[in-house]
């Protein structure tokens, strides 16, 4: 199936690795060209290096999506580089757990930032070249805790039920403009952030023990999801198959989400 991204040119968000940089590689495959961001230079200009060896036109800049100014500059500036902009994929993101007993209104505000002001400020960043170029596509990477709240995972349960909100509210009012907004809401998918968990809960595990045994208690398929599971959504969805599609909320979790 030809998802009909040629040519086609995306902002992939916290793309130096996990789902972020798998996002990139599917979106280069199918033969668009993606500018990517993070905040540790080396790392970013490493994935870039990785993902031009797959063939294809790859931006890497450094920028912090939980900052304003700096959401300000990099948006802009890749779209120029790009020659304008298709498709925006708001990835950047990070795990933050915590009870509401142990949480503080600092993480609350942190995790607000990098999860929800993020979303807002790259997406209004993006909004004219999406325009300019006669309408594109906005992928929100989310999370399921956003409609099955968990306690320990606090602050993304309210800041994701929040970016819910948004995605549905902004597809709303972009689709006169053939701007199509989707929320991609993941549920366990072994990443780096996965590794820091594991250190802070069970050191004692080793990785593999340790994403058995989540996985066992809390996901119906058995399993973690691996990166490339979620890419092929995201793809599909910035592509014209995906033209009729707008304010979904897909979960990519493994039979996690206790909702109908
Ligand atoms: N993996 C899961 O099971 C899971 C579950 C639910 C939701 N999610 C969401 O899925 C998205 C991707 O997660 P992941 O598991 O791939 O995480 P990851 O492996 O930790 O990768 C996160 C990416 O985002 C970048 N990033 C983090 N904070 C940033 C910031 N403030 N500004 C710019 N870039 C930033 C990271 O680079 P730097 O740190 O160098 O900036 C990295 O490139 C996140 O939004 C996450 O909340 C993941």
């Amino acid at each position: 199936m030809d998802l009909g991204l040629k040519g086609r040119r995306a902002i992939v968000t916290g793309g130096s690795k996990g789902i972020g940089f798998s996002i990139a590689e599917a979106l280069l495959a199918e033969g668009a060209q993606v500018a990517i961001c993070s905040r540790n230079g080396a790392e970013i200009e490493a994935a870039a290096e990785r993902l031009r060896s797959g063939g294809g036109r790859v931006v890497a800049a450094v920028a912090d999506v939980s900052n304003a100014a700096e959401v300000g500059r990099f948006v802009p500036e890749a779209a120029a580089e790009l020659g304008g902009l298709d498709i925006l994929v708001n990835n950047a993101g990070r795990a933050h757990p915590g009870t509401f007993a142990t949480l503080k209104d600092q993480d609350f505000q942190e995790d607000l930032d990098v999860k929800l002001f993020s979303q807002i400020r790259c997406s209004r960043a993006a909004l004219p070249h999406l325009k300019a170029a006669g309408g594109g596509a906005i992928i929100n990477i989310n999370a399921i805790y956003g409609r099955q709240p968990d306690p320990n995972f606090f602050a993304t349960t309210v800041d994701r039920a929040a970016c819910l909100a948004f995605n549905k509210a902004l597809a709303m009012e972009l689709a006169p403009f053939g701007i199509l907004v989707n929320s991609v809401n993941i549920g366990f998918v072994r990443t780096p952030q996965w590794t820091a968990i594991r250190q802070r809960r069970a050191p004692e595990l080793t990785e593999s023990a340790f994403f058995a045994r989540t996985a066992e208690a809390e996901v119906p398929l058995g399993r973690f999801g691996e990166p490339e599971e979620v890419a092929g959504l995201v793809a599909f969805l910035a592509g014209s198959q995906a033209s009729y599609i707008t304010g979904a909320s897909i979960d990519v979790a493994g039979g996690m989400g206790r909702y109908v």
